[in-house]
């Protein structure tokens, strides 16, 4: 569905400035989620802005399925050209506008009927379990009802291809393991393709089908998450692996000091 062969981004004019990207090569297959899991700094949002047509790659190609499921060379269609809807960690929501009208706010301008478009935007929010806010302002909504308003509003124009940036960063360690389930739970039940940034291990082990874990603009890793898991293939990997395991004993250590 997504295909990058050997891309390449460098930001700026200047030939010797670092990539940003370096040569990657991976493919998220339709209906399946997979994750760009990596430190700080490392290609994960430029990887992302590259599928959405925000960035244009420096060099190699990206391919996405047609409207037929037929590869399409991309990599010179502007972000409007490309069906696919983006969640940003800052959910960017309408402050003026109630939840309702956030979510039928894409629809509208592409046409549909307003009586549509409500309709729709009611059966979004229902598909993220928020019934009943329809009246009010994102400021009268909890940091987990704002992220959900803003994966509704993604989710009403169903995009081929869904991408998220962190979209589970500014909520609190509860709520965000309630919504990677529900966000998991979605893409399973709806079979959408989506691509996914975070620098957590935990939330990528939770919800990839595969797994790319990035080094410095490289892929260092990709696989299932068992796969990386179990196998890790460099002193890269693993360490950035120690730090969940170290987290694991931890929660064992408190779990029988409890006791
Ligand atoms: N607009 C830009 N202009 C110049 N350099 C940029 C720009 N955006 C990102 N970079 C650089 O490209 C590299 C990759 O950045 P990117 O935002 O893709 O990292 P990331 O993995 O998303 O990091 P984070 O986890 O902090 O969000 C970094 O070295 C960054 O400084
Ligand atoms: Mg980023």
């Amino acid at each position: 569905m997504i295909e990058f062969k050997n891309v390449s981004k460098r930001y700026g004019e200047s030939k010797t400035a670092a990539l940003a990207v370096d040569g990657i090569s991976f493919t998220v297959p339709t209906g399946t989620l997979t994750t760009l899991l990596g430190p700080s700094g490392c290609g994960k949002t430029t990887t992302l802005r590259m599928i959405a047509g925000l960035e244009s790659p420096t060099s190699g190609e990206i391919w996405m399925a047609d409207k037929k499921g037929l590869p399409e060379n991309v990599t010179h269609r502007a972000a409007h050209e490309r069906n696919v809807s983006l969640v940003f960690q800052n959910y960017a929501l309408f402050p003026h506008m109630n939840v309702l009208a956030n979510v039928g706010y894409g629809l509208k301008m592409t046409g549909v009927s307003k009586s549509d478009a409500k309709s729709r935007a009611i059966e979004a929010l229902k598909n993220v379990g928020l019934v009943g806010f329809d009246d009010r302002l994102p400021s009268e909504l909890s940091g987990g009802q704002q992220q959900r308003v803003a994966l509704a509003r993604a989710l009403v124009l169903e995009p081929a291809v869904l991408l998220f940036d962190e979209p589970l960063s500014n909520l609190d360690a509860q709520l965000r393991r309630a919504m990677r389930e529900e966000i998991r739970n979605l893409q399973q039940r709806l079979k959408l393709t989506v691509a996914y940034v975070t620098h957590d291990l935990v939330e990528a082990l939770a919800v990839s089908d595969h797994i790319v874990v990035m080094d410095h603009g490289v892929i260092a890793q990709m696989g299932t998450p068992q796969e990386v898991f179990e196998q890790p293939k460099s002193d890269y990997v693993k360490n950035f692996l120690g730090e969940a395991a170290m987290l694991r004993d931890d929660i064992d250590r408190f779990l029988k000091w409890q006791k």
